[in-house]
């Protein structure tokens, strides 16, 4: 077959390849490196990949793109599955408040948080948020996110959840970075429904949920299990009733407060649990059971400031698989930059850099179940590959706070060439 694209002579390759399943353990540091590496692309997948002299079955031509990696490294291209991509407004007003020590929670209590962010968004228009999350979307791929998930939950009625899940719709089949949607109704108690919660997760269940899936606007659902917000009884609840109706499941899991959410995890099998600061150490073991991934988000706790970081070393060593994400959303982390997460997950949570690299590419993909076509290099995957102007992957986390991409290659095509977007726009 015809090589439309050969990425040649780089410097390091990361394959992230080798497993079938989400690497645990020990296993996110084994095999993951190729040096003086070669890739080629054919009609959107890559179709050979190995190290040294190219081939003679790999077809070059005049037409086909060749790309020196000369001194440069090549992973995966990211796959971030946490985000809260879609919304209307932002919060910077509540920093002095958090600089103040007024506690994430207090925040939301007192009407803001969350809440102010689903006024903001009830009041945008579907365009008006299509364009801003367009414009994180292509932040996220000039950082090298090739998919990312993105959940519901501030439109909190079911006019305003649905807008939401249009957009990303949208969005996924306009934007070259695919999209995989969660429902997150379950996000916060919305202001009509003060008082009410019990009335607001029957809504819920019985009127959006089943309306959300049977117009196919998302293939997972979550709920912020969290003290104050939804609890494990009514989690379990709203996540019972989703598998039913063909969700798949993700859970907000002792963020804050050890409630019991990574147990609940366990207990359901669900795909992953997320963020975890402060998971007890039943609720580690009944992940490991339930074969859960642990999904961390270090951008959270280093921008809420809370002190504390999940304990990704007790994780690890405890066999389970780790998949890391920005979080991105306007209060807890407003970041779509997935490169200084993995600094921060060296720096904070000691994770070494095999394991975030890992983390953020093949197990985010399990933990979005895309684990078949994305998330490494092997042949047969999709090409979305990324092209890092650094020698190797530990210079990654090292030299951080900065964008290492040179190029990213979505679905076999050339999407962003030395740090520019050179997408063709399909609105
Ligand atoms: O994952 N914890 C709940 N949800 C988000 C924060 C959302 C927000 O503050 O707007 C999170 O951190
Ligand atoms: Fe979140």
């Amino acid at each position: 077959m015809k090589t439309d694209i050969l990425i040649r002579n780089a410097a390091q390759m990361a394959t992230c390849a080798g497993c079938d399943r989400p690497r645990r353990g020990k296993e996110m540091s084994y095999d993951i490196i190729m040096e003086d590496g070669w890739i080629a692309v054919a009609a959107g997948k890559i179709m050979g990949i190995g190290r040294g002299d190219i081939p003679g079955e790999i077809e070059v031509d005049e037409d086909t793109l060749v790309i020196d990696a000369s001194g440069k490294t090549v992973l995966p291209g990211f796959v971030d599955p946490h985000t809260h991509l879609v919304h209307g407004g932002s919060r910077e007003k509540e920093l002095a408040l958090k600089l103040e020590g007024v506690p994430y929670l207090e925040i939301l209590k007192r009407g803001g948080g969350i809440l102010s962010t689903v006024r903001a968004t009830r009041a945008a228009s579907e365009e008006e948020l299509l364009e801003k999350a367009r414009k994180s979307l292509d932040i996220m791929l000039l950082h090298g996110t090739t998919t990312v998930e993105a959940k519901s939950g501030y439109g909190l009625n079911l006019e305003d959840e649905l807008k939401c899940l249009r957009v990303a719709e949208t969005l996924n089949r306009q934007h070259p970075v695919d999209i995989v949607s969660t429902f997150l109704g379950a996000h916060a108690v919305p202001e009509e429904y003060r008082d009410k919660k019990e009335e607001y997760i029957d809504f819920l269940i019985q009127e959006v949920m089943p309306l959300v899936k049977r117009l196919g606007l998302a293939e997972f659902c979550d709920v912020f299990c969290e003290k104050g917000v939804f609890s494990v009884e009514e989690s379990r609840k709203i996540l019972t009733r989703a598998r039913e109706m063909g969700y798949k499941l993700k859970i907000h899991a002792d963020e804050i407060e050890t409630l019991g959410g990574a147990e609940l995890a366990g207990e359901l099998r669900t795909v992953s649990a997320d963020h975890l600061l402060a998971m007890s150490g039943k609720g580690l073991k009944k992940m490991k059971e339930g074969g859960v991934i642990a999904v961390l988000l270090p951008g959270t706790s280093f921008n809420l400031n809370v002190g504390k970081y999940a304990r990704a070393r007790d994780i690890i060593d405890a066999g389970l698989a780790v998949a890391l994400a920005t979080d991105y959303n306007p209060g807890s982390c407003p970041t779509e930059n997935i490169q200084l997460i993995l600094s921060l997950a060296c720096l904070k949570m000691k994770m070494t850099p095999e394991e975030v690299v890992i983390a953020a590419t093949i197990n985010s993909a399990h933990a979005i179940d895309r684990g078949k076509e994305i998330g490494s290099l092997e042949v047969g995957k999709k090409a979305d590959i990324v092209v890092l102007d650094i020698p190797n992957i530990e210079y990654l986390p090292y030299h951080f706070g900065i964008n290492h991409v040179d190029k990213v290659i979505k679905d076999g095509k050339l999407v962003v060439d030395e740090q520019r977007l050179v997408y063709r726009d399909t609105r």
